[in-house]
């Protein structure tokens, strides 16, 4: 179990999960890249979410919009004037801060609080004897609170010294508006009606103050969105059922329920009626908190888009003749920071029963990164290693498999483990030569440490039903 974020951030560069982006050139702070192991597991957790949120069901369909859109989108969407944070200066170490991160540290909460409100409630602190302290190197000696924009500017179609406030095209801060600037394409191309969804993974960026929480904040990021578009009379109970959906979804693969839980907010963005987050409780951040937020964003913003385009964003249900803007129903999830979660619930230190310990990630095997290891049980006999290597190719034809043949066996399963790889397979000398056990190999189990004898014909269909 990560006690700490930077134990996890640690173990995930060592292992070959995540690595800080630009390392050589001294980093580049709030941006991660991926190694082999993370960005097998990031596919993994990305196919789950289209699978359960697409493929399981027949009203949503999935798209996959550009990261550049239009620039009137973002004054649309309103976030060119509301998606900020409140930014506070320390004046002695020169480090930014999230005014209102700062003041949970006062038992104070001030989620999406307007700027001038945070600095009275700051001023109130100090006239009652509390001044709050920069956190890095303990100043009394801050700026006051001022908005931030999250929004961030790119120089597309126009040289950086000419850009305006007019003709900035952004990178996307969230992947939902690209669905509905495309609802009405996706309604006149695709068999779908109100009630339907269209879902999207992909890139938003924020310039997020602070990005000191390894990937559980960053300015790069991946959302999986889904926007459910249905008549406004439908709105609380479709909330209702992706709430409970989600929700499932997590404890579906792994996360037990005592480590979930919702959070209702009562102060709202500025495009939802009514926002719920899931909460997960991390061990390496030692509390509660937001992995995905569920919005009910009523026709905001296809109200929005229709006023600034000119584009009727409506519906006219043949049934019963009726026109109207579509409400929608958010689930809005984001892929690095629930990879996040599932690895710091997944990571156990356990103790053997002869003394010694083992790393081992327990991760639900259809989000495993390598679903099977290979072993030759010695490196330096051609005849195993030939056999193990019929067997690799077998193998990875079905399945992400792995050839090791470094080091003693026992380093190669913990090795395994480590990574969260569900089965290790080892060719023996019993498979070349003992008579009853010719062509069989061990398979070893992640969880149960446990070995079976398994003919090599029968490997593939074993792993299948082994595997969920
Ligand atoms: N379209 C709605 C929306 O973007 P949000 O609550 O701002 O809502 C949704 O973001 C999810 O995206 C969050 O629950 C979180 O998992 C993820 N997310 C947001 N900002 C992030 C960041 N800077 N780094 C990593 N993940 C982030």
């Amino acid at each position: 179990m990560f006690t700490s974020i930077d134990k996890i951030a640690s173990w995930a560069k060592d292992k070959g999960f995540i690595y800080p982006s630009s390392e050589i050139y001294g980093k580049l702070a709030g941006v991660y890249d991926y190694g082999y192991y993370g960005t097998l597991l990031k596919e993994n957790i990305k196919n789950a979410w289209v699978k359960d949120m697409v493929q399981a069901r027949k009203d949503i369909v999935l798209i996959d919009s550009a990261i550049f859109m239009h620039p009137t989108t973002w004054k649309a969407s309103g976030h060119v004037d509301n998606f900020d944070d409140p930014q506070i200066d320390c004046k002695h170490c020169k480090a930014r801060h999230r005014a209102d991160i700062l003041l949970e540290d006062y038992g104070i909460n001030a989620d999406k609080l307007p700027i001038d409100e945070i600095n009275k409630i700051i001023a109130d602190l100090k006239e009652k004897g509390t001044t709050i302290k920069c956190p890095i190197c303990g100043s009394t000696e801050l700026t006051p609170a001022k908005k931030f924009s999250l929004m961030v500017k790119s120089n597309l179609g126009a040289p950086t010294d000419v850009l305006s406030e007019d003709n900035v095209v952004y990178l996307r801060a969230e992947t939902c508006q690209g669905i509905y600037l495309n609802y009405k394409n996706v309604l006149n191309s695709t068999r779908v009606a109100p009630p339907f969804g269209i879902a999207q993974v992909g890139k938003a960026f924020r310039n997020e103050i602070i990005a000191r929480q390894f990937v559980f904040r960053t300015r790069e990021f991946e959302q999986m969105e889904m926007q459910y578009f249905c008549h406004p009379d439908l709105v609380k109970e479709k909330y209702e059922e992706f709430k409970e959906y989600r929700m499932n979804w997590y404890k579906k693969y792994g996360i037990p329920s005592e480590s979930l839980r919702y959070y209702k907010h009562l102060k709202l963005a500025h495009y939802a009626s009514e926002a719920y987050d899931i909460e997960y409780k991390f061990n390496s951040l030692g509390d509660f908190k937001e992995i995905e937020g569920l919005h009910a964003r009523g026709n905001w913003d296809l109200s929005q888009h229709t006023k600034f385009s000119g584009a009727k964003l409506d519906y006219l249900d043949p049934k019963t003749n009726e026109r109207y803007t579509p409400n929608v129903v958010e689930t809005s999830c984001g892929l690095n920071r629930v990879l996040l979660a599932f690895i710091d619930n997944a990571h156990k230190t356990e103790n053997l029963e002869d003394g010694s310990t083992r790393d081992v990630l327990k991760i639900d095997t259809r989000l495993a990164p390598i679903k099977v290891a290979v072993f030759p049980l010695l490196k330096n006999k051609p005849d195993l290693v030939n056999k193990a290597t019929q067997v690799y190719d077998i193998l990875k034809e079905d399945f992400m498999t792995e050839f090791d043949d470094n080091g003693n066996i026992g380093k190669r399963y913990r090795r395994q483990d480590e990574i969260g790889t569900p089965f290790c397979v080892t060719v023996d000398f019993e498979t070349l030569e003992n008579e009853e056990l010719k062509n069989t190999v061990t398979v070893r189990n992640r969880d149960t440490m446990k070995q079976e004898r398994i003919s090599i014909d029968a490997l593939d269909k074993y792993l299948k039903d082994n595997l969920k």
